[in-house]
C-alpha cells in the first residue's frame, strides 16, 4: 500500500487511514461522533456512507459482531478495504450501493452515519455535496433507518446546523424516534463554505452565527435516536 497515512485516536484506540484525495477524510464531524460511539460487544453495525472506512474501523474495534460498510462510490469501498487491512480488523462487511440498497431486508442494533451536507446549487465532489438544502441525502437517511433497526436500535448522526437542526430533529420524531444530544460543538467556515454564504443566507432552515473573531460558524449536534 503506498501513500501518506494519518494516524487518529480514540480514547485508547489507534486507527490509521491512507490519504486518498479523492475519498472524503475523517473530518470534526467524524471525530466528534467518534469519540460518542459506544459499540455493545456483538452487536450489528452499519455504517451508510463509510468514505475512508474510519467509522467502520473503529466499530469493529469497539467490540461490534458485524459491521456492514457502505458507500456509493466504488473509489471509497476500496479504500476502506485497503484500510481495515491496514488496522487488522476483519469483520466488516464492504458494500457498494446507494442509501440502504445494499442492505434491503437487514436490521442493525446501530447506523452510523454521516453524510454529506454541503448544501449547494451547483454539484460538488459527491463525498461532500448534499444536494440543494444539503438534505438530500441526509432525510433519506432519516426516513429509511426504522425499517433498518431493531427494535430499541439506535441511529447516530452528526446534524451540522446549515442544514436545520429544529427541521432534523422534527423528521426524526415524525420518523418515531426517542432523541437526545450526545454533544456540541461550534467550528469556524472553511473556504467553500464562505464561498457559499449567500447561497445558505437565503435556505430558510439553514443558521450559523459568528464567533468572537467574527467569523461565520456552524453548530455540530450528535443526535442519537432510539427506535420507539
Ligand atoms: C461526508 S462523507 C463521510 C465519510 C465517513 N463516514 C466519515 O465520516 O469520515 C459521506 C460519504 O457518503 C457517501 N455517499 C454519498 N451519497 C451516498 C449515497 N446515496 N449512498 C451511500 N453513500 C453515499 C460519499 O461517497 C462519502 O464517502
Amino acid at each position: 500500500m503506498n501513500g501518506r497515512i494519518v494516524e487518529y485516536s480514540i480514547g485508547s484506540l489507534r486507527i490509521k487511514i491512507r490519504v486518498d484525495r479523492k475519498v472524503y477524510m475523517p473530518s470534526t464531524a467524524t471525530l466528534c461522533l467518534a469519540r460518542n460511539l459506544k459499540v455493545a460487544k456483538g452487536t450489528r453495525v452499519l455504517d451508510l456512507g463509510t468514505g475512508s472506512g474510519f467509522l467502520a474501523i473503529l466499530s469493529s474495534k469497539l467490540g461490534a459482531g458485524e459491521v456492514v460498510a457502505t458507500d456509493i462510490s466504488a473509489r471509497a469501498i476500496k479504500a476502506a478495504k485497503l484500510n481495515a487491512i491496514l488496522n487488522s480488523v476483519n469483520n466488516i462487511d464492504f458494500k457498494l450501493g446507494s442509501l440502504y440498497g445494499p442492505v434491503e431486508s437487514e436490521q442493525f442494533d446501530l447506523i452510523i452515519s454521516n453524510p454529506p451536507m454541503t448544501p449547494s446549487r451547483k454539484p460538488l465532489p459527491r463525498y461532500t455535496w448534499g444536494g440543494f438544502d444539503g438534505r438530500a441525502i441526509l432525510d433519506e437517511v432519516i426516513r429509511g433507518a426504522p425499517a433498518h433497526l431493531k427494535s430499541d436500535g439506535r441511529l447516530l448522526i452528526p446534524i451540522i446546523s446549515i442544514v436545520g437542526i429544529g427541521r432534523t430533529y422534527k423528521l426524526m420524531v415524525e420518523s418515531g424516534f426517542k432523541v437526545r444530544v450526545l454533544d456540541y460543538l461550534i467550528h469556524p467556515f472553511g473556504n467553500k463554505l464562505i464561498e457559499l454564504m449567500d447561497h445558505l443566507s437565503r435556505l430558510p432552515d439553514s443558521d450559523y452565527i459568528y464567533d468572537s473573531f467574527g467569523r461565520p460558524c456552524w453548530r455540530l449536534l450528535i443526535f442519537e435516536a432510539i427506535k420507539n
